[in-house]
């Protein structure tokens, strides 16, 4: 059975990757605002993939014997100046995200909680790739200025992403 000090801090955690998934939907939507189809495209795949993230953890709780209590999701901002600026700020919420599953980590050890803290290691991998790829694309564009044809090859590049869904069935 799941202490309630992990089983809260697991649930805060899914709140974490829901708000992760809706602040970049909200990015993908300022791209195509601006006729940026490929910056939309890399947005909306990091979306999924952070619903993705928040079923990991539901489905961890869930199998340890714990609860998951939704909370509310906070509204995220909806303009930014330029590309530079949303990739910016993924780049800093992901670096916000490892804090926290850092922090999660910390607590798993103290509760000597060797479940929670193994399950953990996966999402310590991930957040290191995940603030890799926010970096390449902010430091792509400081490169070209982000501007005119370079903006527009750059938005090419990123309309190459594809999602791919985990090869488990919801629940495994
Ligand atoms: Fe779920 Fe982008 O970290």
């Amino acid at each position: 059975m799941i202490k309630k000090s992990i089983e809260k801090a697991l649930n805060e955690q899914i709140n974490a990757e829901l708000y992760s998934s809706y602040l970049y939907l909200s990015m993908s939507s300022y791209f195509h605002s601006v006729n940026l189809p490929g910056f939309a495209n890399w947005m909306r795949t990091q979306a999924l993939e952070e619903l993705v993230h928040a079923d990991k953890l539901y489905n961890f709780v869930i199998e340890r014997g714990g609860r998951v209590i939704l909370a509310s999701i906070d509204a995220p901002p909806k303009e930014w100046n330029a590309p530079l600026d949303a990739f910016e700020g993924v780049y800093k919420h992901e670096q916000k995200v490892t804090s926290l599953i850092n922090n999660l980590v910390d607590l798993a050890i103290k509760e000597n909680d060797h479940a929670t803290n193994i399950f953990l290691q996966w999402f310590v991998t991930e957040q290191v790739e995940e603030e890799a790829s926010a970096d390449e694309v902010v430091q792509k564009l400081k490169l070209t200025g982000g501007q005119g044809n370079s903006l527009f090859m750059l938005d090419k590049e990123l309309s190459q992403r594809v999602f791919t869904p985990p090869a488990t069935k919801a629940g495994e």
